[in-house]
């Protein structure tokens, strides 16, 4: 078994960024500019956007985060968000999801200009990556591309099988592995919560992406030997040993599933590490203006 390090391609893209931030910055006179909208508490949300706004500090980003109560309403937002869209010192700008029950998530979504949509979400971007054309790719997906990138592993004529068929991982993970580039060249197969015989379509997988939100969802049973396992969950729970009270799940058991497989990513230590390293991609090439 051969680890998909996260932590180790994270850094290297980071340093990267960082020297491309600094280029940027002494062109045009200001840093690439995040803004990160929080509507509530959410615990794993608050996690999630301050580590997108202290990796933003790092590599030489300005980011903003604005919090709302739980109880903005929709159109507060919105005016919010088109206030944004209008601003010309910030280049990319993302809703953290999810939004309380009141607030419709495909409004919003389409909301964001898609020039500085760089989560990717916009149907703009959904449907230009499918046509691969210039566009935001969703940061989790974007992220497992650029580790298979940084691997060298050569993923055509492979069949992927992802676990999973969510707007922010599955589906564009499934038109990407698919789509004529490299990565990619696969033949992809979508499965979700109404697939038939799930264990024989994952077994029968060169590459698994398992992007359920179940802990330990993909066991060793169900992996072929050899297969290239990919591990998006981060499922949470309440832990005593660990200092911030939590600990991380994956959607794969690890332990067994690494005895099988060819390569495979941790949790943590994995996916989650090239989520950001997506993010900050995407609103460098905003700043650029490389999706226009
Ligand atoms: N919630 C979970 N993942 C994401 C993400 O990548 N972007 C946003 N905006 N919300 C999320």
């Amino acid at each position: 078994m051969n680890l998909l390090d996260g932590k180790l391609v994270s850094a290297k893209i980071k340093e990267d960024i960082k020297k491309e931030a600094a280029a940027f910055t002494a062109q045009s006179g200001r840093k690439p500019h995040l803004v990160a909208i929080l509507v509530g508490n959410d615990g794993g949300s608050e996690t999630y956007v301050a580590s997108k706004m202290r990796n933003c500090e790092l590599v030489g980003f300005e980011s903003t985060n604005i919090r709302y109560d739980v109880d903005i309403t929709e159109d507060e937002l919105i005016s919010k968000i088109k206030e944004i869209n209008q601003d010309p010192e910030i280049d990319g700008l993302i809703v953290q999801l999810p939004l309380p029950k009141h607030i419709d998530p495909e409004k919003i979504t389409e909301t964001i200009d898609y020039r500085k949509d760089v989560d990717g979400f916009h149907p703009i971007n959904l449907g230009r990556m499918q046509r691969n054309l210039p566009c935001f790719i969703p940061a989790t997906p974007y992220g497992i591309m650029l580790m298979l990138e940084y691997y060298g592993i050569d993923t055509a004529g492979k069949k992927a099988v992802i676990v999973g068929r969510s707007n922010i991982v599955g589906a564009p993970m499934s038109i990407l592995l698919a789509r004529n580039s490299n990565p990619g060249n696969c033949t992809v197969t979508l499965t979700h919560s109404r697939t038939a015989n799930l264990k024989e379509e994952v077994l029968a997988g060169d590459i698994v992406v398992a992007a359920i939100g179940r802990k330990q969802f993909v066991t060793a049973d169900m992996v072929k030997e050899g297969a290239i396992v990919i591990d998006v969950g981060i499922n949470r729970e309440e832990s005593t040993e660990t200092k911030s009270g939590f600990k991380l799940y994956g959607d794969v058991d690890f332990d067994e599933v690494s005895k099988v497989a060819s390569w495979i990513t941790p949790v943590p230590g994995g996916v989650g590490l090239m989520t950001i390293v997506g993010l900050l991609k995407n609103t460098l090439e905003a700043a650029k203006g490389t999706v226009y």
